[in-house]
């Protein structure tokens, strides 16, 4: 029998929507053998023109694309959703930092917690894409109340990760897929961590192929500062990229992990290595075969964290807990 899978995109009419549709309708994100019914969200003022959106899915005559529908009503986008990509926000400008969007985009996420526990399904996953995201998460999390639980909110840092592995590979002079457990830790923002310390290049150590003072000087802040420096070239935020990660970050969730790789999710920490429980904060997870279908993950357990790693670590939760204090009234529910 065929599963159907009900997703919801926010945000619809955007430009990382517009990358990110047409590859959930071809059925990248949910495997070849799963029909989506592809729900289009955003505020009522882009309805018209997300009917173009709708009309160019039509018209790609998707064999996986059961239904396709665009809506400014949640009770409508969101009944019975089973995930929902919460892409929709105000994206960042040249010069800015994620955290300067969150008093202008965290009302929004309170809001998108209500609809989603409100009208999703039982078993509802979401996955938070706009900035600064992880906090967006901590936002809706919250106001979506106990009926959503913790393991089913999770923010995108898979970028990150892409980009790291990217830049180590080219550094190592290795295909990418030879770059795995590249996890990234934190914040999704200028803080974030790469753990270059546990990641693995060919099958060693990174550290024992690739120079060291690189690591450190280079590399984490070139892939702190990536998003900015795409903004500076672009003169908008990636698009194209961001959609890839969410393809890689649910079909990340929807498969088992491979089992010499890990995956980067930020979810709701339950306390693991010392980030304070209920901060939503990046950690290196797996799905295992017991999870494998349905988005269950589990945070990898037992890495050993060098003191180097710690203070990177502690930095980036630091700043988790700062935006927590500068949105704490929208926590208030
Ligand atoms: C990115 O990392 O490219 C996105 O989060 C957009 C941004 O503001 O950097």
């Amino acid at each position: 029998m065929v599963k159907t899978v009900r997703a919801v995109v926010t945000g619809a009419t955007g430009q990382v929507a517009y990358a990110l549709l047409p590859r959930i309708a071809a059925g990248e994100m949910f495997g070849p053998e799963v029909e989506v019914d592809l729900r289009l969200a955003d505020i009522p003022p882009m309805i018209e023109k997300a009917k173009g959106v709708v009309m160019e899915l039509e018209d790609g005559a998707y064999p996986l694309l059961s239904r396709v529908s665009a809506s400014a009503d949640r009770a409508e986008s969101h009944h019975d959703a089973d995930w929902v990509l919460l892409v929709g926000s105000v994206p960042r400008g040249p010069g800015m930092e994620r955290g300067d969007l969150i008093r202008k985009n965290g009302p929004i996420f309170v809001e998108e917690g209500k609809a989603i526990t409100a009208h999703g399904s039982k078993d509802v996953r979401v996955v938070v894409v706009g900035n600064p995201c992880n906090t967006n998460c901590l936002i809706a999390r919250h106001s979506a109340g106990a009926k959503v639980p913790d393991d089913r909110w999770t923010a995108l840092t898979r970028l990150d990760q892409n980009r790291a592995r990217s830049l180590l590979a080219q550094r190592a002079k290795v295909p990418v897929r030879d770059v795995k457990k590249l996890a990234i830790w934190g914040n999704h923002s200028a803080t974030l961590y790469p753990d270059f310390t546990n990641a693995q290049v060919a099958g060693k150590r990174a550290t024992d192929i690739v120079d060291r003072a690189w690591l450190e000087t280079e590399f984490i802040p070139a892939v702190q500062q990536r998003g900015a420096a795409v903004i500076a070239a672009r003169g908008a935020s990636s698009a194209f990229s961001a959609a890839q990660a969410i393809v890689d970050h649910v079909r990340g969730l929807v498969q088992k992990t491979p089992d010499d790789d890990w995956t980067s999710l930020a979810v709701v920490s339950d306390g693991s290595y010392g980030v304070p429980a209920g901060l939503v904060s990046s950690f290196p997870c797996r799905v295992s075969d017991r999870g494998a279908g349905n988005g269950t993950f589990e945070i990898v357990q037992g890495i050993t964290l060098s003191d180097f790693a710690r203070a990177k670590i502690d930095a980036t939760i630091a700043e988790l807990e700062r935006e927590r204090e500068i949105v704490k009234d929208l926590l208030a529910s």
